[in-house]
């Protein structure tokens, strides 16, 4: 006879188990699930044939990006109410046009707005609270990463990933788009396992190698 008691004490225990291994920062379920109330949260990134998105030195080769892609992901980031970077890519890229952007930066305790855009540190405020701040209004969230902020996007839950890759360049000891991919996982098995599911390919550039693919929850 099955001892119901005991099925069920195991039952809470790996539940309470899980729920203690959640990210403190994300608030979130453990399959990724997206519990963001008015934001849609879509991330871009290109990445080379080894899922890398910059170069052993940390920086991106111009070699990797690609006039097509470069073009479709400027237009997306136009649409966004708000572009959510690493403090690295904040202080690399320039921003001509002025995009209200949310910088992760363990350098500041929670939510600071400053002249060039907001600064946030999800160890100090909810990603649900600093996305409330930064667009009141709600709507489509950029994340162009980089690796760290595509980690905890991916804890927190993409509704979107849109990856482009560029077959024709190899970054070996380079930075990789998700922190597991340097234990072996692709990209593609990396998104995947978080509860998104791939689009039809796109070809950008057929004789380049490099195509999109768009990954829905
Ligand atoms: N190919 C692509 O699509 C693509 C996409 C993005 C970036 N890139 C390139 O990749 C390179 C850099 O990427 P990267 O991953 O090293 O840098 P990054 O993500 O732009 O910046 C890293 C910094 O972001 C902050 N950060 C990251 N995760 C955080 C977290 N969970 N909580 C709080 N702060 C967090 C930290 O800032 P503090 O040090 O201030 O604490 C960290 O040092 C650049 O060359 C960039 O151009 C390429």
């Amino acid at each position: 006879m099955v001892n119901r008691t005991l099925i069920e004490a195991t039952w809470v225990e790996v539940f309470l188990t899980r729920l203690n291994e959640l990210p403190l920062d994300s608030g979130l379920g453990t399959n990724g699930a997206c519990l963001i109330a008015s934001f849609s949260i879509e991330g871009h990134a290109i990445v080379s044939v080894d899922d890398m998105i910059a170069d052993a030195s940390g920086a991106m080769p111009p070699a990797l990006r690609h006039p097509a892609d470069w073009v479709r992901f400027q237009a997306a980031l136009d649409e966004a109410a708000l572009v959510v970077l690493g403090r690295r890519s904040h202080e690399t890229t320039p921003n001509p046009k002025g995009r209200n952007r949310l910088v992760m930066s363990r350098s500041v305790a929670g939510l600071e707005q400053r002249v060039d855009g907001w600064w946030w540190n999800p160890e100090g405020v909810l990603l649900q609270d600093a996305l409330d701040a930064a667009a009141p209004e709600g709507g489509l969230v950029a994340v162009p990463g980089g690796r760290g902020v595509f980690d905890f996007f991916l804890g927190a839950g993409f509704d979107a990933f849109h990856l482009a890759r560029n077959a024709g360049v190899m970054l070996p000891g380079g930075v990789p788009v998700f922190g597991a991919c340097a234990d072996g996982l692709s990209a593609e098995a990396v998104l995947s396992g978080h509860g998104l599911r791939a689009g039809e390919a796109e070809v950008l550039d057929a004789d380049a190698g490099v195509t999109l693919t768009v990954w829905r929850r």
